[in-house]
């Protein structure tokens, strides 16, 4: 089964992108022909520097690479490397209901955010992505749960595309992890984890230790004092829980009895401590890659070449479907 999925490469990718998207990643490239992109063109969207992105993007690379994505077997390129996703993105916006566009929550949400940048591109943002993952022609798309709603729009425009000019695209299904698919804000868990907050809100895949102690340490927590899992009452806590034991490996039950009566001040700063550890192999990733760069470039422009083989069958068909040259 061919897999897509993608992150933008904003600079503070964060465990929420983790826990919620790449871990998946990692299984799933065991059985299935995966195609991991670097969306540039949808981090253009919403306000960025220039000057900073090419360096986001080889963070974001070597996210992929520390990870375990294995770039023998996995395609990993940058989007705007693979010209076809923009033709793509324009052609399916030819049969894409407005209605749908403005439907999209995060579309409400960034334009909201950043009242002075409501952009095209930002309204457009879902058919890009849908452009990204039926290039491919991908039957399953694993994400975290925010960007449900965008799979769900692929699936219509790719049905709608169908039906009016032919078969050609498979609809492509989500895949949720079980749990984390929304990890919460570290100061408002009622808030999902998000890269544009607050630093202080994420635990960024790059932290040093310190950070990582200091965010934990004053994360909101709820009144009472036991670690228990309890996502009405202890939204705070339980998020913490569910962030201890996707890092751990053990069930929250377990770690409620690892903790039973020793309250809220010793959980994080155990879950401080496995977290330091566990992100330790990112931070030395992204050091060793730093001075490699070369190795990184070369990885993408392999990668760009590969998905491009793929995105130009599928366009020669959808252009002769469409009556285009
Ligand atoms: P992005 O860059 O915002 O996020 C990357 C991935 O991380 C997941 N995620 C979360 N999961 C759990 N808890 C959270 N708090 C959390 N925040 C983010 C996202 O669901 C996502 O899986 N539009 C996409 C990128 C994209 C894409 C695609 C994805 C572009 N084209 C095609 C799949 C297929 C985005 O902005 O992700």
């Amino acid at each position: 089964m061919r897999i897509f999925s993608g992150i933008r490469p904003t600079g503070n990718i964060h465990i929420g992108n983790y826990l919620g998207a790449v871990k998946q990643w990692i299984e799933l490239q065991e059985k299935n022909e995966c195609v991991f992109c670097i969306v540039d063109l949808h981090a253009i969207t919403t306000p960025y520097d220039p000057k900073e992105l090419q360096k986001n993007i080889l963070d974001a690379a070597s996210i992929y690479l520390a990870a375990g994505v294995n770039p023998e077997k996995s395609i990993i390129f940058v989007q705007s490397e693979v010209k076809e996703h923009a033709e793509l993105a324009w052609l399916l916006e030819t049969i894409t209901p407005m209605g749908e566009l403005s439907r999209m929550t995060q579309y409400k949400e960034k334009s909201k955010q950043y009242k002075d940048y409501v952009n095209a591109g930002l309204f457009a943002y879902p058919v890009l992505m849908a452009a990204d993952i039926l290039l491919y022609r991908a039957k399953a798309v694993p994400v975290g749960k925010d960007q449900e709603q965008h799979v769900e729009l692929a699936r219509t425009i790719a049905k709608k595309f169908n039906q009016k000019f032919g078969q050609i695209f498979p609809e492509p299904e989500t895949i949720l992890p079980k749990t984390g698919a929304k990890i919460m804000s570290l100061t408002n868990p009622k808030k999902k984890m998000s890269k544009t907050d607050d630093p202080k809100s994420y635990i960024s895949l790059f932290d040093s230790p310190e950070d990582i102690t200091k965010k934990i340490m004053s994360a909101e927590t709820d009144s009472g004092k036991e670690v228990v899992y309890n996502i009405t009452k202890k939204p705070g806590i339980s998020n913490l829980l569910i962030i201890y034991s996707l890092i751990t490996g053990k069930t929250t039950q377990e770690i409620e009895k690892q903790f039973k009566g020793k309250g809220y001040g010793e959980f994080k700063k155990s879950l401080a401590k496995v977290l330091a550890d566990y992100l330790e192999p990112f931070r030395r990733k992204q050091k060793e890659l730093q001075t490699r760069d070369v190795y990184v470039k070369e990885m993408l422009s392999q990668g760009a070449s590969r998905a491009k083989t793929i995105a130009e069958t599928t366009m020669k068909e959808v252009r002769s479907k469409m009556g285009l040259s």
